[in-house]
């Protein structure tokens, strides 16, 4: 088996190299090919967790197809036999790990959903009881169920941290009825994801969706409710009023934590044991998630 760090392909233009993820394009369609590097503490890390980016990838394409009758997506093609015959040399660095999909041009406000309160949106909330311009109940615990999951945006901010934009300052930006239709089509589309997810024993505490336009309309773009944009949390371990174990990269955080590294420098590179255990979270998320076996050849 490959692991796949960087990828080049030549006669592509590489437009973007995320922490996790690599866009080429030449025209109206992009290839993202979703790799094996994992961050942690806004660090990406010099190890590397095998099939990674192959689950990623599979992960997202499940919930886009099953999210469908909500909005529709950017997805072209997910098969690597049916790509184009120019990506045939790479098939090794690309199998299972990359999607063809319409160029849109990117709305750029994160929608986030929280369903339980964590992270910045419990830092907000401690401070102010609210969370941009929602005023949430008093007396709410660390990781607590909301009482109905809310829509946080943040802006899309090219370096650095994104930052937390009120409702009504994104409808000045943007029109209300842009951010009425991105709120609710968020909303639908994390609660039918979260209610299957709680079904099978996976907490998806909160997400971040991005949407984008194709000539007038708008369709569901990025990835979507894979453990890298949201929180997933065991079910069986959950616990509110303290911070909990994240899914799947609870191993490596814990490593993190036993080192002496001050989170402030090049982190250090992870133990086989720590990697081979992350990656048999990440199969058995997609196992949980899909109700399929994971094989790979
Ligand atoms: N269909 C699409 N059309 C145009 N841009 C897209 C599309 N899907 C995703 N993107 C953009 O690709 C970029 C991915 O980069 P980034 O999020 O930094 O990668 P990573 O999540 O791997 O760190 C984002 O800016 C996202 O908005
Ligand atoms: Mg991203």
């Amino acid at each position: 088996m490959k692991v796949i760090s960087n990828v080049e392909i030549e006669g592509m233009e590489k437009i973007k190299s995320g922490k996790v993820r690599e866009m080429f394009s030449n025209n109206n369609e992009i290839l993202i090919v979703t790799t094996d590097r994992i961050s942690a503490f806004d660090y990406i890390l010099p190890s590397l967790i095998p099939l990674k980016g192959i689950i990623l990838n599979q992960i997202s394409i499940f919930w886009f197809n099953m999210l469908e009758d909500i909005i529709d997506n950017h997805l072209i093609e997910t098969d690597i036999n049916k790509f184009p015959k120019y990506l045939k040399k790479h098939r090794d660095s690309l199998k299972g790990r990359s999607v063809i999909v319409k160029r849109a041009k990117i709305f750029p406000i994160e929608c986030v959903v929280r369903g339980y309160i964590t992270g910045s949106g419990w830092e907000d909330y401690k401070k102010t009881g609210m969370i941009g311009d929602l005023k949430l109940p008093p007396n709410l615990q660390l990781c607590d169920k909301l009482p109905e999951p809310i829509f946080t945006p943040t802006t899309k901010e090219i370096s650095g941290h994104d930052v937390s934009i009120t409702i009504n300052k994104a409808k000045k930006i943007f029109g209300a009825k842009v951010v009425d239709y991105l709120k609710e089509k968020s909303l639908q589309l994390y609660k039918k994801a979260a209610d299957y997810a709680l079904k099978k024993g996976i907490i998806i505490a909160d997400t971040k969706f991005e949407f984008g336009l194709v000539g007038n309309k708008t369709i569901l773009v990025d990835e979507v409710l894979t453990p890298d944009s949201s929180r997933f949390w065991p079910l069986d371990e959950y616990a509110p009023g303290k911070s909990q174990k994240s899914f799947d990269k609870q191993f490596v955080r814990d490593y993190l934590l036993s080192t002496d590294w001050d989170r402030n420098s090049e982190p250090p590179e992870l133990p086989e044991d720590v990697i081979e255990k992350t990656t048999q979270r990440y199969i058995n998320a997609y196992e949980v998630l899909t109700g399929k076996k994971f094989e790979w050849k």
